[in-house]
């Protein structure tokens, strides 16, 4: 299934830590369609919203028609630009992803990223993954996925990409479950566009399985939705 022009796109959506971004981006690969990873927009606004200092987080609003986010890819991996400045690096901090989950519940923030990530759904084939893929920015999408695994599950494994990455300086697994937690809480409790599962969505839990059983899974719904051979 694709629309007129031979576009289709494939929308997942779930909580924190549930693999998404490993995920949606090999799945995007398997497929030869790009992969859009929208909260490292949200994540580049809450980085710009720091390095500024803005207090209250609402001060974002008023920069927003100065603030150009960009995205380039590069050995298909997703940079991000935020005023032609590369800040795919510095966005993965537990400091960037707190202020992500703040500045994505204030709206105008989300109109603005709403129609960005619209307009590259509509000119190629994607899987664009986030919280409000399904529900709100591609209702129409050809697949929906809820992927999502338990919240010790979840913090397990952020734990250990951040040890793998951090060594001693890594967070513990204790502060790593607090801010999955709250972050879950954050995201879907907020007023708009809260983190949930589409009527039409596939739920895949992927508590007890690993990356490649994850894949695997991920690749057969989409397969058997799209009719692929
Ligand atoms: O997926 P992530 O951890 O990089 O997302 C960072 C934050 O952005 C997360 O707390 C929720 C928010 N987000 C959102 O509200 N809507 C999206 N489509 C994607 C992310």
């Amino acid at each position: 299934m694709s629309n007129k022009k031979g576009i289709c796109n494939i929308a997942i959506d779930g909580p924190a830590g549930a693999g998404k971004s490993t995920l949606a981006r090999k799945l995007a690969e398997r497929l030869g369609y790009v992969y859009v990873d929208t909260g490292a927009m949200y994540r580049a606004i809450a980085y710009y919203a720091l390095l500024n200092q803005l207090k209250p987080m609402e001060e974002i609003i008023s920069h927003l028609a100065v603030l150009h986010i960009g995205l380039r890819y590069e050995n298909g991996s997703q940079r991000v630009f935020i005023n032609d400045m590369d800040v795919s690096d510095q966005i993965r901090t537990a400091e960037v992803s707190m202020a992500a989950s703040r500045v994505s519940a204030i709206p105008e923030v989300r109109t603005y990223l709403f129609d960005l990530q619209q307009q590259l759904a509509k000119k190629q084939s994607v899987v664009m993954d986030g919280r409000d893929i399904g529900t709100v920015v591609l209702p129409h999408a050809d697949v929906k996925i809820f992927l999502t695994a338990s919240p010790q599950q979840r913090a397990k494994r952020r734990h250990l990409e951040l040890v793998e990455k951090m060594g001693d300086a890594a967070p513990d697994f204790d502060s790593v479950l607090a801010d999955v937690v709250q972050r879950d809480h954050q995201d879907s409790t907020r007023a708009v566009a809260p983190l949930k599962q589409a009527e039409d969505a596939v739920l895949l839990d992927t508590t007890n399985y690993d990356l490649a059983e994850s894949e695997e899974a991920l690749y057969q719904i989409c397969k058997e939705r799209l009719n692929l051979e």
